[in-house]
């Protein structure tokens, strides 16, 4: 259609411009989304395709290997508990309780993460004491709450055993005399995990489609950039950049001390990694500790502790819209239970003790 001279509006032009000045009168006029676009392409940016580790390659053995070894119960004293039981790869890598259930039903302290994007992270854990998720596979099987192995030699002694998995490291890591070690557990582990990536309809927005957000999560991402968040969740993750203490503004009464846990120093007092965002909507309950029960009041506590500002409930609603975004999902047959190798004769039975 071609632009008219106002001057010139016959009497349907000028009916059709009061319609419009009603409707922008009932209802907020929806932000510009090429300006929004240019603004968030600043802060996030689209999330890349694979999470790299120039020490560990994404190699396709790998990754076969990776999977089984995240689903296999049999890396656990009593056979019980793998990485999917407390990251459900088909509930968005989280158990969905406050606190997770390992060996003998022991409940932990803090809430289990997400696996998924988790190979991004600057750092991994609450308290970032590990610094890539290849490090961070060895802790669990050896964690007495987890899945409760006594050493890495045991978990080796297992490994070794199942006589399916013998070709399966060789073809992994050729180069090596003995693949089967407990370090190449986690690389193969690594591997697996920097595949699970979620793109989401916030990439397709900022790679250009307008529709790809409707207008109240477009007025949310703008409320999200223009109340601060963006101060600690930036990057693609919307997070997992920096450290930053919980309680900035208003104190969060908490006795985890997070990062002082690692370092000692008690100006690391609750100081956690910022988490992302990524599927924040799918994984609740929310916080280290689990305590928050929906994603709207987390959103409340963020702004009140953080940035001490009070968000009324509409606010709050559009955030949590804009957040809904950044649900994305990973391909099915990636991340589907594989089936695994049997035990042989020298597998260790199932320990309940
Ligand atoms: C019994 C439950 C449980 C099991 C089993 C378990 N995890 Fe976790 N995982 C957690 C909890 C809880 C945390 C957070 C602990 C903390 O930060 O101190 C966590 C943290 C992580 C993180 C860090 C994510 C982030 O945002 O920093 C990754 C990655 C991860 N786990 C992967 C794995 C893998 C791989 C396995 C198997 C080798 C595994 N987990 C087994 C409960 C579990
Ligand atoms: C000063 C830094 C900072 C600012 C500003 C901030 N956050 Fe956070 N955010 C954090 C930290 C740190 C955590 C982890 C809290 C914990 O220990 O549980 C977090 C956690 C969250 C969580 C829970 C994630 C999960 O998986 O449990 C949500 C949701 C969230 N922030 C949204 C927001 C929103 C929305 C804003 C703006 C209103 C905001 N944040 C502002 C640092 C910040």
């Amino acid at each position: 259609m071609r632009h008219r001279n106002p001057n010139r509006l016959g009497l349907t032009g000028l009916a059709a411009g009061l319609a419009l000045l009603a409707c922008a009168g009932s209802a907020q006029a929806a932000p510009d989304a090429a300006d929004l676009r240019e603004r968030a392409n600043l802060v996030f940016g689209v999330l890349p395709s694979e999470a790299q580790n120039p020490e560990n390659t994404v190699t396709e053995p790998k990754v076969v290997l990776g999977r089984m070894l995240y689903y296999d119960a049999r890396l656990s004293k009593n056979h019980d508990v793998s990485c999917n039981t407390c990251h459900l790869l088909d509930k968005f890598g989280v158990d969905g309780d406050p606190t997770s259930t390992g060996h003998r039903g022991q409940v932990g302290g803090r809430n289990a993460p997400t696996s998924l994007n988790a190979a991004l992270h600057f750092r991994q854990f609450w308290d970032g004491r590990e610094p890539d998720v290849e490090a961070q596979a060895l802790g669990p099987p050896l964690n007495p709450i987890e899945m409760a192995m006594p050493n890495a030699e045991a978990v080796e002694t297992v490994l070794r055993s199942i006589p399916g998995y013998a070709p399966l490291f060789a073809e992994a890591f050729p180069s090596d005399e003995q693949p089967i070690t407990y370090t190449n557990m986690g690389r193969a582990i690594g591997a697996f995990e920097r595949k699970l990536l979620t793109p989401a309809p916030f990439d397709a927005f900022l790679k250009g489609d307008d529709d790809a957000l409707d207008a109240k999560q477009l007025a949310g991402l703008q409320r999200f950039m223009d109340t601060g968040c963006t101060a600690c969740h930036m990057g693609p993750l919307l997070g997992g950049t920096t450290y930053q203490k919980l309680g900035v503004v208003h104190p969060y009464d908490d006795p985890d001390k997070g990062l002082e846990e690692v370092t000692g120093k008690a100006s690391d007092r609750r100081m956690f990694k910022v988490p992302s965002l990524r599927n924040v909507a799918e994984t609740g309950p929310w916080f280290h500790n689990g305590k928050v029960g929906s994603l709207a009041e987390a959103i409340r506590l963020m702004a009140y502790h953080q940035l001490g500002t009070e968000l009324a409930p509409e606010r709050i609603a559009e955030i949590e819209a804009f957040l809904g975004s950044l649900t994305g999902s990973v391909d099915a047959d990636l991340v589907a239970k594989p089936e695994l190798p049997a035990s042989g004769p020298d597998t260790p039975a199932p320990d309940p003790s």
